[in-house]
């Protein structure tokens, strides 16, 4: 498994760090068997796997659940664990506690939040001191959607630019071990990615970045029907597995499933 240490040599040796969600067994064992760095196990599941409209219903317990699946395909492979929508939010109590029953129960390499608050550089720094790594997201950061007003590309103008990269070097300061960039200009992800010593994850965030992060079932277009302009789909399962189930229908209305080879005899 890879360490912190080695994905901060990656960035340091210009060796690109691949990252991809995962939320169920079979594809953290899929993921692994590749050459992956770092498997995600996003709040993205409330929208691909549990078919809500955005993360903000995803729970603490829904993230446990999924994450346990994740290590039990994934031993061997850096697992990072979205903490969901408010659970870091009410109090540093609050924040440190669910923390702690994430990284422990789903036996995590690091947990990731969103946003670059007072409030959450001081939870990232008790976070880190505590032993417990907290990977930083900004840019779009899905969880506010709601305050942002939509799924827009963030940072565009001079004021939010510098903003974000003054978060960034905050996040950096306060021990986050590496930053997650959604949806930003290429030009604003590389100023980052050059201003921090900490690797930085893309998506939506151009070539620049020290690595990149898609969805699974974005990158298999499988179960969804709209990419984002960011994804580029590896292969379209939706029209594979369609396929074999009306394959499968057709061949048991048509009585020639099963034949001999599928059956037992006495
Ligand atoms: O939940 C998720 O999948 C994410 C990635 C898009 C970075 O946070
Ligand atoms: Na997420």
């Amino acid at each position: 498994m890879k360490t912190r240490i080695d994905l901060q040599r990656m960035k340091e040796e210009n060796k690109k760090i691949t990252m991809l969600t995962a939320y169920d067994y079979p594809a953290a064992k899929l993921a692994e068997e590749t050459e992956i760095d770092m498997l995600l196990v996003g709040d993205s599941l409330g929208m691909v796997v549990l078919g809500y409209d955005s993360t903000v219903n995803v729970t603490v317990s829904d993230m446990i659940h999924h994450a346990k699946a994740v290590r039990r395909g994934a031993t061997n492979t850096f697992m990072v664990v979205d903490m969901p929508f408010m659970s870091y939010h009410i109090s540093l109590e609050e924040s440190l506690t669910n923390a702690r029953t994430i990284f422990q129960e789903t036996d995590a390499q690091a947990v990731k939040i969103e946003g670059a608050s007072t409030e959450l550089l001081t939870l990232t720094r008790r976070l880190t001191e505590a032993g417990i790594p907290v990977v930083a997201h900004l840019g779009l950061t899905p969880q506010t959607v709601n305050v942002l007003g939509g799924y827009k590309v963030q940072g565009k103008d001079k004021k939010t630019a510098d903003k974000l990269i003054q978060d960034a070097k905050q996040l950096e300061s306060s021990g986050a071990i590496a930053l997650v960039l959604e949806c930003v200009p290429k030009e604003l992800a590389k100023t980052v990615t050059d201003a921090l010593s900490i690797p930085t994850i893309g998506i939506g965030a151009g070539i620049s970045c020290d690595g990149q992060v898609l969805v699974y079932h974005d990158i298999l277009k499988y179960g969804v029907d709209r990419l984002p302009k960011f994804v580029k789909a590896h292969a379209d399962l939706n029209v594979t597995i369609k396929q074999a189930i009306e394959s499968y229908r057709e061949e048991v209305v048509s009585q020639t499933f099963p034949t001999e080879k599928h059956s037992f005899t006495n």
